[in-house]
């Protein structure tokens, strides 16, 4: 049962509850109350009473994040209204918004002139009964990687239904702000670019893996393909084999190569199928590790970049919707069903306790990683305890647990590789990503000395470790007026309260507390450097714009658990594979539940490629396993 069915279970008792608290009707009081509280942003509530009981509950937070503190208010306020109550259930990724919307309510009622408390009648599951679905395809997950691979297996004639255990979709792909690779593709050659490219100094580091044969071949393939570009130049200059490059580079040569391939081949071809729903990526830049520009970005009206997953997603959740797609949310997988050696169905425990089994002849297992699960990244790796996540809270590691059970034996592959993202903002108990794309677009990072200390768009792991052993393990991140006015992610960032400005490099410098000399000349040797195209103390190659336009601003970062590269060993048609390297038959995973194609250390920009292209092709073998 999902949380509106549950609300609707509430009303009689609720109604009834409302009615008795409000006393006799002389004082009964109607009309439309609002109240304000801070989520991420001022969110407005309004609450209409008709003789003290409420009718109806909205909710106006123009600063939460769409699709997860926007999509939270949605899903509450249609929950209040149906309860005619106030007690709800915080939505797990969206307690500021949903605590701020349970106080914005209380502050309207009180403005109403009726006790707050006399609406506290909690909305109560009614009894849940047991359901028993029937399927050709069942996904586990509402994710990127699920919501493809369920449009795919839609599109080729099967009945799909999702299992997704929070109560909205996205998961992490909808916290993803960067952007998506693809190698070669019309938007790489159709944007300007200055003239710069990291393909020699790729090249270089691919000599530090000589006994490594994929990067050899590799390297070798692009040196040439990197020549006779020289010779000739036309377009922009890029190539799947130099996406491989980067990516094994990244990875640091334990990817499986085969998945890397898969990745960069279909990746361009990603771009047109999410062009195909509706979602366009036209605005391409520059991310850790990548030798060029190879993001690709969504932009708004005014061509400002936005993030990608808040843009994907619902586009998305449209088209499974379109499709006739049933997603059941507060549905949480605990068994893959087997017969005679496949994989038949799903069990699940719904929102009320209920068991949700849904029998199909596929099934796709779409759960994440475990970024979330605090415990099971200890085990894997002790060394990231402590550390903040910039994961969706469903990121748990169910999708492994279940495969992994004995009978099922799936294989795992590099689970102790756990990302940390170098540019998490915390505040309070909120840690927030800041992307990648900022350092790709022109940002720097000095310490708390007001000195650069890296090459800030080297490998998230390379960044990381060099921000750890900066005073107090963080960085400031500094970008000027020029790069807020191109990105309302920038803006966004700002409107939440997370950076520090000045109108000079010395009042920003004053606001950060570091030394204000110091911290003018970075800025005036970094301008400089951008002119030059030439960073003779940290070797970058990418250099955007000099950050000479008033005001600056500074935000706090320090690294965060971002990506956990391993998972389940699948093959290149996204079959999961058992621990004696033989096919489970109907058992097909994607997305970061699956481990190899990133090896040591995932590229910004390749989660989404990857959601994109392996959920396309495990909806589609899911399909064609189906018959
Ligand atoms: O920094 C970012 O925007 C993250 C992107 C990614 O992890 O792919």
């Amino acid at each position: 049962m999902n949380r509106f069915i549950k609300g609707m279970v509430a009303i009689a008792t609720a109604m009834s509850l409302a009615g008795c608290a409000t006393g006799n009707n002389d004082s009964a009081v109607s009309g439309e109350f609002t109240g304000t509280a801070k989520g991420m942003g001022d969110i407005t509530v309004t609450v209409t009473l008709e003789d003290s009981v409420i009718t109806s509950v909205t909710a106006d937070g123009p600063d939460e994040t769409p699709d997860i503190g926007g999509k939270a208010l949605e899903i509450l306020t249609e929950e209040m209204t149906a309860g005619k109550t106030i007690n709800v259930d915080s939505i797990s990724g969206a307690t500021v918004t949903s605590d701020a919307l349970k106080e914005g309510a209380r502050a309207a009622l009180e403005s109403a002139g009726v006790n707050p408390d006399d609406y506290m009648t909690a909305v109560e599951g009614g009894e849940a009964e047991d359901v028993t679905m029937e399927a050709d395809v069942v996904v586990i997950g509402a994710g990127g990687a699920g919501m493809t691979a369920a449009i795919v297996a839609a599109d080729a004639g099967k009945d799909v239904v999702i299992l997704e255990s929070q109560a909205m979709a996205g998961g992490n792909s909808v916290r993803s702000t960067g952007g998506m690779n693809a190698a070669k593709t019309t938007y790489q050659d159709e944007n300007e670019f200055a003239e710069e490219s990291g393909v020699e100094k790729t090249l270089e580091s691919a000599k530090d893996y000589a006994d490594n044969e994929t990067i050899t071949a590799l390297a070798a393939t692009v040196q040439e393909q990197w020549d006779a570009y020289q010779a000739n130049p036309e377009g922009y200059f890029d190539s799947v084999e130099l996406m491989e490059l980067d990516t094994m580079i990244g990875g640091k040569g334990i990817n499986n190569p085969e998945l890397v391939a898969t990745l960069a081949e279909n990746s361009a071809d990603a771009i047109d199928w999410l062009s195909s729903i509706g979602a366009d990526l036209t605005s391409v830049g520059a991310f850790g590790g990548a030798s060029v520009k190879r993001i690709h970005r969504p932009v708004n009206e005014e061509g400002q970049t936005i993030s990608v997953g808040s843009y994907i997603v619902p586009i998305l959740e449209k088209t499974v919707e379109d499709r006739g797609v049933e997603i059941v949310y507060e549905a949480t997988a605990n068994e893959i069903l087997m017969e005679d050696g496949k994989a038949a169905g799903v069990v699940a425990e719904g929102a009320a306790g209920n068991t949700i089994t849904v029998n199909a002849s596929a099934v796709i297992i779409a759960t994440g990683g475990f970024g979330a699960n605090n415990e099971m990244v200890k085990e894997q790796n002790a060394s990231l305890d402590g550390y903040v996540t910039t994961n969706a809270p469903g990121a748990q590691g169910q999708g492994i647990t279940m495969a992994t059970a004995e009978g099922i034996d799936a294989a795992t592959v590099d689970m102790d590789q756990i990302q940390l993202h170098p540019t998490v903002h915390v505040e309070g108990a909120n840690a927030a990503l800041i992307t990648e794309g900022l350092r790709g677009d022109g940002a720097i990072l000095v310490n708390q000395e007001g000195k650069r200390f890296t090459d800030e768009v080297g490998t998230r792991d390379a960044v990381s470790a060099a921000e750890n052993e900066q005073t107090g393990g963080y960085a400031w991140l500094i970008v000027d007026q020029a790069m807020v006015d191109a990105s309302a992610v920038i803006q966004g960032y700002i409107d939440k309260g997370y950076a520090l400005e000045g109108e000079t490099y010395e009042e920003l410098a004053e606001a950060m507390e570091t030394d204000a000399a110091t911290f003018a000349e970075t800025m005036e040797t970094w301008n400089a450097a951008v002119e030059a195209k030439s960073d003779p103390e940290f070797n970058r190659t990418s250099f955007a714009e000099p950050l000479d336009t008033a005001p600056y601003y500074a935000i706090k970062v320090q690294p965060g658990i971002h990506h956990t590269m391993g998972g389940l060993v699948i093959n290149t048609t996204a079959e999961v594979l058992n621990t004696s390297n033989e096919v489970i038959p109907g058992l097909f995973a994607a997305g970061e539940v699956t481990g190899g194609i990133h090896g040591n250390n995932r590229l910004g920009g390749n989660a989404v490629a990857d959601f994109i292209v392996f959920g396309r092709i495990a909806g589609q073998s899911a399909a064609d396993y189906v018959g």
